[in-house]
């Protein structure tokens, strides 16, 4: 068997999220900037699989596969839910993984390494699978992670299409009419998603008649924001950006410091910002126009972001 390489964006969420959870639709894109590689090789009989985990210099076989092994949720688990789809046994070999996108970020560093580890697997062992059929694994594989996820990630990452989502029904491609760009910083906080949403979760149980209307303003945001994509009128998205960010701001999932890089970008002439993903630290985006890309990405540096990538969105089905 030669080797086999597979690969996988990270992502961000334009619209939606939380909101995303009871229903209302969400927006979200691939960042190709960053990417997940998974390389499988032949291992030497009775080896069994090995991961190598490049990036660290780390070595960990399945073997090893108890759920308190760091590396289980990511790198393990995912092997073990697509040899059991597979009814495959344990195969000798060895998967090296790389990854550009910083863990708990909110930028679907999970979702990312699954797609890629299952990709990667599945080639190697004559079975490579359609994107239909690997989103229900990557998503099983999200389970783990989040507890109740939606589904958006590994849905915007296996297809690598930006997306319009509605949990529970088909992922929409849509057309993007005019291209645009948008500057992603890493707040350098790192925050699990599955606690936000286990806060918005208490939050809604709480007022559950508060929490519907904000998140019914959330999704009215993103049905206004594909329109504004499809007819080409991008611009129109920076105050539903502002406004989306002022409404998690009340589900309580941003930060100090997402709000000062979000000011700090809109100040630079940024059209608008928000917090990407589940919060509390992570991502923010901003919309600009290409003049400002650097006034922007300087003042995210000021700031305090740890990094920051210009992403182009376009495309369509
Ligand atoms: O994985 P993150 O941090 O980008 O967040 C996912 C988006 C949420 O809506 C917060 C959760 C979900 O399952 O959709």
């Amino acid at each position: 068997m030669a080797a086999v390489s597979a690969s996988a964006p990270g992502k961000i969420i334009l619209f939606g999220e939380h909101a995303v959870v009871y229903g209302q639709p969400a927006i979200a894109a691939p960042l190709t900037a960053v990417q997940v590689t998974a390389t499988a090789e032949p291992g030497a009989p009775g080896s069994g699989l090995v991961f190598y985990a490049a990036d660290l210099g780390q070595t960990v076989a399945v073997t090893e596969a108890t759920p308190d092994n760091p590396f289980f949720n990511a790198l393990i688990y995912p092997a073990q839910v697509l040899l059991q789809h597979l009814r495959a046994p344990t195969p000798d070999l060895r998967l090296t993984v790389r990854s550009t996108i910083p863990i708990a970020s909110g930028l679907g560093s999970g979702a990312a390494l699954a797609t890629a580890i299952m990709r990667a697997l599945a080639a190697a062992l004559g079975a490579p699978l359609t994107d239909d059929a690997l989103n229900p694994l990557v998503y099983e594989v999200e389970r783990r992670h989040h507890g109740t996820p939606s589904g958006i990630d590994n849905t915007v990452i296996v297809y690598a299409r930006p997306v319009y989502f509605v949990r529970g029904t088909a992922p929409q491609t849509f057309a993007v009419a005019r291209p645009f760009t948008l500057l992603v910083a890493d707040s350098g906080q790192s925050s699990p998603t599955r606690l936000t949403v286990a806060d918005v979760r208490d939050l809604h149980d709480a007022d559950p008649p508060r929490l519907d209307a904000l998140f019914a303003r959330i999704g009215a945001i993103a049905r206004a924001a594909r329109q504004g994509i499809e007819t080409g009128d991008p611009d129109s998205l920076g105050p539903l950006m502002d406004e989306n960010h002022a409404l998690l701001r009340e589900l309580t999932v941003s930060s100090e410091r997402l709000d000062r890089l979000c000011q700090a970008a809109r100040d630079a002439g940024a059209r608008g910002a928000k917090l990407s993903g589940g919060g509390r630290g992570g991502a923010m985006i901003a919309l600009v126009d290409e003049t400002k890309i650097a006034p922007v990405t300087a003042a995210l540096g000021r700031a305090g972001a740890l990094r920051v990538l210009a992403t182009r969105i376009a495309g369509g089905p």
